[in-house]
């Protein structure tokens, strides 16, 4: 066959170099099965492999041509072999398109392009690229340094945003396997070994050194980071003189290799994540893998002390003093750290206003100022950290006091916690003997208006719900057994029971040891008494009981709404009429917080597991546990003590504090895209490109095909336009300004009028400080720094 395709050249040029050597490939002479090109200057060649010696399937592939071992460093059709008896060829075709067919005719790989005509040509450079050019003035088409397989060789640019290496299967299997590396640069630049979606292991670049370049006798690399926005990428050269082959390859082990060829064989420069300590958080939550010693091992931080037994370490580490709120905290200066993963870059920081943007935030455990000079923060656990030997960063970690004053703590407190519990008790027992002798349910009925009287002035008449006594509700929950037992949140259980009455209620047992828990309860009750609504859920009572707190809900067989969208098998429920008509209600639901009650309040924790269906799939939002009410004409308010469920929180509240009905927008915009998507804000299957949902949706609204974003359990029943608009206005209120956020008012006439003229949403850049979300089997970040995490109220 390769001479057959020879012979037409021949006669056309009269002369030609052998055919079989040649660079390049034109219309006129396409490449067969035993025919290979080889770039000038003769360091690679391409043509086709068969990995397996049966020579059973064929791969288009770019190799090392003079070396004795046959190293595979590109592949075309990875995915798809041309199998014997067919046999491939490689052509451009009268359309300009590069194409990879068999003998039957099927195309195995393909190269598109809209240019007609006479005018393109393939050739292989000396550096292992095979480019596509138009022939006028060599404008690149297409090449393979932009689509690399497991290898990425000097001089080739990897995007950030886009490039990746895919791992082989097998050693001797070229198709797509578990493993993949992709880059980030959200402040540090960092890359990622991913097993499938999971995280397996994630490097930092040190900020002396290199990524991959270890020092290695005769051989010196220059890394470097060009390009901007979306072109970034990274990029390394061999500089030093007469250096043999090097490449950097995932192996289908998921190892990261640096190679080098020493005539003879090929041989490691640096080899990443062959150690369990590697691993992406292997150490578990604050606890650190440290790689001074000779093994690296996990340990924790200090402050911590390690959860489970012994070496495991799965469950991480916890703070031997909690930290309070409010309270002036301590910050230990860690040195040499790989800093951990998940942090928040806050902009035009000195050190100063970071250490200050730390401690004004409830949530942030740790800061860092990197060696660039940004302001990184952490809310929250600390995840994949480790200590090096030399490089690494300062890393200033938030104890509630210094490590030394720790053990007088440790001694003191327990004294005074057990002298408290003593006075309780006995203060406990005289109520009771004086509660006794008073009749039941006055009491209760005059406790609770005392103790609503204390906390926000309400009349008298404003509280008309009926209190029901502690026993009957232990009867209704047959004591409040496991059985009945249908949900657990934040401050306590959620049980299923009959009342007299009433038929099937939920009722909300607050845990007694949850201290905060007690300023919920006053709130939830408060609010909730007041506010009468088809999309809020309704209270229908509560009671007091010594130090027991309990509410009693209207219960709803449907559960929430995360239950439906997140689940496989049930979001199919969830058809478009379905979906539109519960964003409206919670909609309607929120307004009526804002604006149709006689307060102004403000949710601060809607999210898809609190909105609860009916049987009719009316949308009920509920838990008010964190809700603040605003009087008269007050239009926002800081608070310390951040709480919420990140990813829903906006950018404003989780930074600042500060929060208003602008960050109920924001949430509520991040809920509506994922109704219409059915992705969750932190969803596993976006990470491998884009850092959360809002980037997603963004990229594809700028990039017209917002259509996408729809989940494709409803393409069968959705009005296009519908759908569209509800993407516009999910975008226009995850906008980061506050001002430019629609109040929900607007939100409600968008959505209703099909002619409502929808301005253009701004760019949300909230997702470029994230490096990447969680892909961990925790569902949402619910994050406890002063012991206070938010209510889910599941299993209704
Ligand atoms: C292979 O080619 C490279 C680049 O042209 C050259 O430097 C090297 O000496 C050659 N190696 C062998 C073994 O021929
Ligand atoms: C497979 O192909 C190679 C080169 O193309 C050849 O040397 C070898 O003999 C073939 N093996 C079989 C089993 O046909
Ligand atoms: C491509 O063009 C050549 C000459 O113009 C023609 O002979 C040939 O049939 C065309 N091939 C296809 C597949 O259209
Ligand atoms: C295009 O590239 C080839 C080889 O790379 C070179 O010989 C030719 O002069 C270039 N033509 C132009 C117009 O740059
Ligand atoms: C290259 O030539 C083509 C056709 O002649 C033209 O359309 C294109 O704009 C040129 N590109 C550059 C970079 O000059
Ligand atoms: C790749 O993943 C599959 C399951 O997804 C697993 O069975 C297989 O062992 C994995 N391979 C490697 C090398 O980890
Ligand atoms: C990669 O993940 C798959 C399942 O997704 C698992 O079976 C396999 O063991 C993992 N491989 C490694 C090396 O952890
Ligand atoms: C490879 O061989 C050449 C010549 O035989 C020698 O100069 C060079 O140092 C060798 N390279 C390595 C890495 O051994
Ligand atoms: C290179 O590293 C890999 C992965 O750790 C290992 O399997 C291999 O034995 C190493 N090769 C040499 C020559 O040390
Ligand atoms: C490690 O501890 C976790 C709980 O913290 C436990 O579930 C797991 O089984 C333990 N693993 C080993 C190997 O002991
Ligand atoms: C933390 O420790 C390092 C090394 O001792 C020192 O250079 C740095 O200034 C310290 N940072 C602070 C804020 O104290
Ligand atoms: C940061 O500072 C630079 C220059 O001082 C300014 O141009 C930029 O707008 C600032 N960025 C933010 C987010 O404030």
């Amino acid at each position: 066959m390769g001479t057959s395709s020879c012979i037409p050249i021949f006669i056309l040029l009269l002369f030609s170099p052998l055919c079989k050597s040649d660079d390049r490939l034109t219309q006129a002479k396409p490449l067969f099965l035993d025919d290979t090109l080889i770039s000038k200057g003769g360091a690679f060649a391409l043509g086709f492999y068969s990995p397996t010696s049966s020579n059973a399937s064929w791969y288009l592939c770019i190799w090392y041509h003079n070396i004795s071992k046959h190293t595979v460093v590109w592949t075309a059709n990875r995915d798809s072999p041309i199998t014997a008896p067919s046999s491939p060829m490689l052509a451009i075709t009268n359309n300009s398109d590069l194409v990879l067919s068999d003998s039957q005719g099927h195309i195995h790989w393909a190269v598109n392009n809209d240019i007609t005509g006479m005018g393109v040509v393939a050739e292989l450079l000396n550096k292992g690229n095979f480019v596509l050019r138009r022939s006028p003035n060599n404008t690149t088409i297409w090449e393979s340094f932009d689509h690399p397989t497991d290898t990425l060789l000097p001089t080739a640019k990897i995007l950030f945003s886009t490039g990746r290496l895919v791992s082989w299967k097998e050693l001797n299997d070229p198709s797509t396997g578990n493993f993949s590396l992709s880059f980030y640069s959200s402040s540090t630049l960092q890359f990622i070994i991913w097993n499938g979606t999971q995280p397996y292991s994630r490097i930092l670049m040190p900020n002396d050194g290199s990524v991959f370049g270890d020092t290695y006798p005769n051989i010196v690399f220059s890394e470097a980071i060009g390009g901007t926005g979306d072109g970034l990428y990274y990029q390394y050269t061999i500089i030093s003189d007469n250096s043999p082959y090097v490449r950097v390859m995932l192996d289908y082990m998921g190892v990261l290799r640096t190679l080098s060829w020493n005539n003879l064989s090929w041989t490691n420069i640096s080899v990443r994540a062959t150690s369990d300590c590697d691993l992406y958080a292997s150490c578990g939550p604050f606890g650190y893998c440290d790689y001074v010693g000779h093994v690296p091992t996990c340990r924790c931080l200090d402050g911590f002390e390690p959860v489970g037994l012994g070496l495991n370490f799965s469950g991480g580490c916890r703070r031997t003093m909690a930290l309070t709120c409010g309270k002036q905290s301590y910050y230990l200066n860690l040195t040499q750290m790989k800093i951990p993963d998940k942090f928040l870059h806050v902009p035009n920081k000195s050190i100063d206003d970071c250490a200050a943007e730390c401690s004004n935030n409830c949530l942030c455990t740790a800061y860092t100022m990197t060696n660039q000079s940004r302001c990184l923060i952490w809310l929250g656990e600390l995840i994949d950290t480790g200590k090096y030997d030399q490089y690494g960063e300062n890393l200033h970690l938030r104890l509630a006091d210094s490590p030394e004053n720790n053990k007088m703590v440790k001694i003191v407190l327990p004294i005074i916690a057990c002298m408290l519990t003593l006075t309780c008790i006995a203060l406990v027992s005289i109520c009771k003997y004086r509660a006794r002798k008073r009749h039941k349910k006055d009491t209760h009925k005059r406790q609770m208006i005392e103790y609503l009287n204390s906390s926000i002035e309400i009349e008298d008449e404003d509280v008309d719900f009926p209190f029901v006594s502690f026993e009957d509700i232990a009867a209704a929950t047959d004591n409040f057994s496991d059985s009945n037992q249908i949900g657990r949140g934040g401050f306590g259980k959620v049980y299923k029971g009959i009342l007299e009455g009433v038929n099937e209620v939920a009722i909300k047992r607050l845990s007694k040891d949850s201290g905060q828990g007690i300023e919920e309860f006053k709130n939830e009750v408060v609010l909730i008494a007041k506010l009468q609504h088809k999309n809020l859920v309704r209270l229908l009572g509560c009671c007091i009981h010594g130090d027991e707190r309990l509410l009693i809900y209207e219960y709803l067989p449907n559960k929430s709404l995360d239950t439906f969208l997140f689940d496989a098998a049930r979001q199919f429920v969830l058809d478009w009429p379905t979906r539109f008509k519960i964003i409206k209600g919670v909609a309607r639901g929120l307004l009526y917080l804002h604006q149709d009650s006689r307060l102004t309040i403000i949710h601060r924790d809607l999210k898809a597991s609190n909105i609860l269906l009916d049987s009719e799939m009316v949308p009920k939002i509920s838990d008010f546990g964190m809700a603040r009410i605003f009087g008269g004409n007050q239009q926002q308010a800081n608070t310390t003590r951040v709480v919420g469920t990140y990813g829903y929180m906006s950018p404003e509240y989780v930074m600042g504090g500060a929060f208003s009905v602008k960050s109920d927008t924001y949430s509520f915009g991040v809920l509506l895209l994922e109704i219409v998507s059915g992705l969750k804000i932190s969803s596993p299957q976006l990470v491998m490109n884009f850092v959360g949902l809002t980037a997603y949706a963004w990229r594809l609204w700028e990039d017209g095909k917002a259509a996408e974003l729809v989940h494709s359990s409803v393409i069968e029943t959705y009005q296009l336009h519908e759908a569209l608009r509800c993407i516009h206005v999910g975008l226009l209120c995850v906008q980061d300004r506050p001002d430019d956020r629609p109040l929900m008012s607007s939100v409600i006439f968008m959505l209703e009028n099909e002619s409502a003229l929808l301005s253009a949403p701004k760019k949300p850049a909230y997702f470029a400080l994230r490096n990447f979300e969680t892909t961990e089997p925790r569902e949402n970040i619910e994050i406890s720094v002063d012991g206070v995490s938010n209510t889910t109220l599941v299993g209704r």
